[in-house]
């Protein structure tokens, strides 16, 4: 059997799920009493308790996971989740189990257990909402320690450089400050349950094509202001207690033995006071990874078990590097409540989980074209669905995020290749968008046709007032998607179906943007991203207009891949890919993993111009741009005032003009003066405005200083640049009527 592009996640998590017992462990069950049990302590403080008791075979039990071993016949205390470590019952040490959660809890539905899909994750942010951020943690939190997991494993932030990136939609788009923001509610949401959170991949791991062995060039002001910065903001409002190193070399050095990343920047610049976590058999070395900062090798121990213990024992690795290590995970467990509130396995509120998702659902969803105001369908007679499998379900994204779809995908997977796609296809969720417009539009006759025969789609088309075809990309983790262009034989039903019909709206399910070749022809345009377990009501209820739709791109839509800062995606060659053809347990493909592959290089030499300050820098047009959405009503601006100071004060006023109550996400960009040598615009704020027909508001925006800082190499630090930064206000990065020029 041979595999390729191995999801280590996936494949790991579905063998165990079925094969591991949960062993209670005796000494656990009674709640003895430790100095470390004194609630009134602080994290540290009852860590540092603790570790004056251990030994070192303890100290390095806490250091990884608990090996494939679980998979094996003895008993386990894996919960089935992707990872864990061990307890220490003498000490009364619990075992942190960790479970995927992206988008909800992976894998708790194949050991029996429901858990919600929400929106993807790129969905969510097209909210630009931090209270809803902050709920879906929650639920996810919630949701994991329901199924007796106390660490979550999700929290992309990554920044979007290579769109085709398979797991673009499990992370929150291309702007460091509306990334970082949303994504550290969602691990305050996760941690407020007594979980632990989690930021990845930590960094620069931007495509998955080749991910083990690329080799990413990028200078540090590039990375300090980009993705480092959307980390060091998530940190900074969540206290993640987690950072997930990530499998890519960045200059030369594994992200998880780069002291750069992992010490300089990350614990000393950022100050986190949590532990660093490998990717899964992303580590590839003991003293070296020890030594630059990594805390917690997994899911096994090649190189911080026995070898860990040997380099310590031949003193090439201090004791109190160890303790630093231990004392980073024992106090991230203190502070998340792993000792002080145990997981309880509960059967999780399935109908709480729907209403979160589908309110989180429908604030995501994207109006991206509305010719002649063909949405909302009001006076419908007959509307044709097409395509998209839109009569059972809404597609998700795949790999480790994978949330399983409950009773299974309502579309047959297709026949397995090989192993891994046995478990890695497209999978959809039981949520039919047909169902649920039949439902909103009850007078009229909604009739659907698949698609796959364009002949009949047209034909059906013709008879309708109105046709709606959903066209989908599937994304997932361990394959980039070769283009941002939709299958051609979807282009195609979309160009025949306009053709026969000129109200033609097209309802994407993607995970990345989609280029459309069609645009010019169909009446109206509606990105629904993955809409989770309850897409196909939130997108009925768009479409219908019981729902006025607010959301805007957290990423820019590019015309073609041509426009991309790197316009073919770098591919390793063959010397760079995994040869798992001798295979034959998930031991032998950990140890290639952690053999490591010769490296090839990928250049981000496009530096700061990541996603709209590309187009921006360049002067290209995008097909949508970043911030952009449409709403069933209109907005005006004006009135803007600034005043500049240690925060400054923006605040402007925005009218709803039109008939319909809304919401606006009202978007605050400043130009940096020419000597910062920065990209023409960047976010500094938002905020959301919600207006009744004819409503003004005056919208206040805050902007601290750091938002306005670049960071200068020399003396490592955030600099703000003396002269004038023009402060813009507007609907969207190319949408800003309004402007002052102000000085610091
Ligand atoms: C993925 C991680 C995931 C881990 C555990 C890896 O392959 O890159 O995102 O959390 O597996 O499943």
């Amino acid at each position: 059997m041979r595999l390729r592009n191995v999801n280590i996640a996936t494949l790991v998590a579905v063998l165990l799920s079925g094969a591991c017992a949960y062993a209670q462990f005796p000494g656990m069950q009674q709640a003895k009493h430790y100095a470390w049990s004194d609630k009134s302590l602080s994290p540290d403080a009852r860590a540092d308790l603790v570790i004056k008791e251990m030994t070192l075979d303890e100290k390095i039990l806490l250091l990884h996971g608990g090996g494939l071993g679980m998979m094996s016949t003895g008993p386990s205390e894996s919960n089935g989740g992707a990872g864990y470590t061990r307890s220490i019952p003498r000490l009364g040490i619990p075992a942190i189990q960790m479970a995927d959660s992206a988008y909800g809890v992976t894998l708790g539905a194949m050991k029996g257990r429901y858990s919600t899909a929400l929106p993807n994750n790129l969905g969510a942010a097209s909210a630009w909402d931090t209270e809803s951020a902050y709920e879906y943690g929650q639920l996810i939190g919630r949701e994991l320690r329901n199924q007796g997991y106390n660490m979550s494993l999700g929290g992309g932030v990554n920044l979007t450089r290579e769109p085709r990136n398979g797991r673009t939609f499990e992370y929150q788009g291309e702007d460091p400050l509306l990334a970082g923001t949303l994504d550290g509610w969602v691990e305050k949401g996760v941690q407020s349950q007594h979980v632990i959170g989690d930021l990845k991949h930590y960094a620069m791991n931007d495509q998955e094509s080749g991910r083990d062995a690329v080799n990413v060039h990028a200078d540090k002001r590039s990375m300090r202001e980009t993705d480092l910065r959307a980390f060091e903001i998530a940190l900074g409002i969540s206290d993640a207690g987690g950072v997930m190193c990530s499998y890519n070399r960045v200059n030369g050095t594994y992200a998880c033995e780069n002291s750069y990343l992992l010490t300089d920047v990350l614990k000393k610049d950022f100050n986190f006071k949590g532990f660093v976590v490998s990717d899964w058999g992303a580590t590839h070395s003991d003293a070296k990874a020890s030594h630059a900062g990594l805390d917690m090798e997994q899911p096994g121990d090649f190189f911080f078990g026995e070898n860990l213990k040997k380099a310590v024992q031949s003193g090439s690795v201090s004791e109190a590097e160890i303790n630093e290590h231990v004392h980073r995970i024992l106090r991230t467990m203190f502070a998340n409540g792993l000792f002080d509130y145990p997981t309880k396995t509960e059967v999780p509120d399935v109908d709480r989980g729907y209403a979160v998702a589908q309110k989180i659902a429908e604030n995501s969803i994207v109006l991206l074209k509305n010719g002649h105001n063909v949405l909302p369908l009001t006076g419908v007679r007959t509307v044709a669905v097409i395509g998209g499998h839109a009569d059972v379900g809404v597609l998700s994204g795949g790999g480790s995020a994978q949330v399983s779809a409950p009773g299974g995908s309502p579309v047959p997977p297709p026949p397995a290749k090989d192993m891994m796609s046995m478990f890695i296809h497209p999978q959809w969720m039981p949520s039919s968008p047909l169902r649920a417009l039949k439902s909103n539009l009850a007078g009229a006759q909604v009739t659907y046709d698949s698609g796959d025969d364009v002949a009949a789609a047209v034909a059906a088309a013709k008879k309708a007032d109105v046709a709606i075809v959903f066209a989908y990309q599937w994304e997932t983790e361990s394959q980039d998607l070769p283009t941002l262009d939709l299958a051609p034989e979807q282009n195609k039903l979309i160009e025949a179906v306009a053709a026969a019909n000129s109200k033609t709206i097209v309802v994407l399910e993607t995970g990345s943007p989609a280029t459309m070749p069609w645009i010019d022809k169909v009446a109206g345009v509606v990105e629904a991203w993955y809409p989770g377990i309850r897409g196909g009501e939130a997108i009925a209820n768009v479409l219908t207009g019981a729902v006025n739709p607010t959301g805007k791109l957290a990423i820019t839509f590019p015309r073609s891949d041509a426009d991309l800062p790197h316009p073919t995606l770098v591919l390793p060659p063959p010397s760079s890919k995994p040869d798992y053809s001798h295979m034959k347990s998930i031991d032998d493909f950990m140890k290639v993993a952690a053999k490591g592959l010769p490296p090839f290089d990928i250049a981000y030499d496009e530096g700061l111009k990541v996603g709209y300050k590309w187009y921006d820098a360049e002067k290209k047009p995008a097909l949508f741009p970043f911030g952009f959405g449409l709403s069933y009503t209109t907005y005006a601006y004006s009135g803007l005032s600034v005043t500049a100071g240690e925060t400054t004060k923006v605040s402007f006023t925005v009218k709803n003009t039109g008939k319909r109550a809304g919401t606006e996400i009202a978007q605050v960009y400043a130009s940096l003066p020419d000597s910062a040598g920065e990209p023409p615009r960047r976010l500094i704020g938002w905020a959301r405005a919600e207006l009744a027909p004819g409503e003004s508001k005056q919208v206040s925006v805050d902007v601290s200083r750091d938002r306005l800082t670049v960071y200068d190499e020399a003396s490592n630090s955030w600099k703000l640049v003396p002269g004038k930064y023009v402060i813009l206000a507007g609907s969207s990065s190319r949408d800003l009527p309004l402007q002052q020029t102000v000085s610091f």
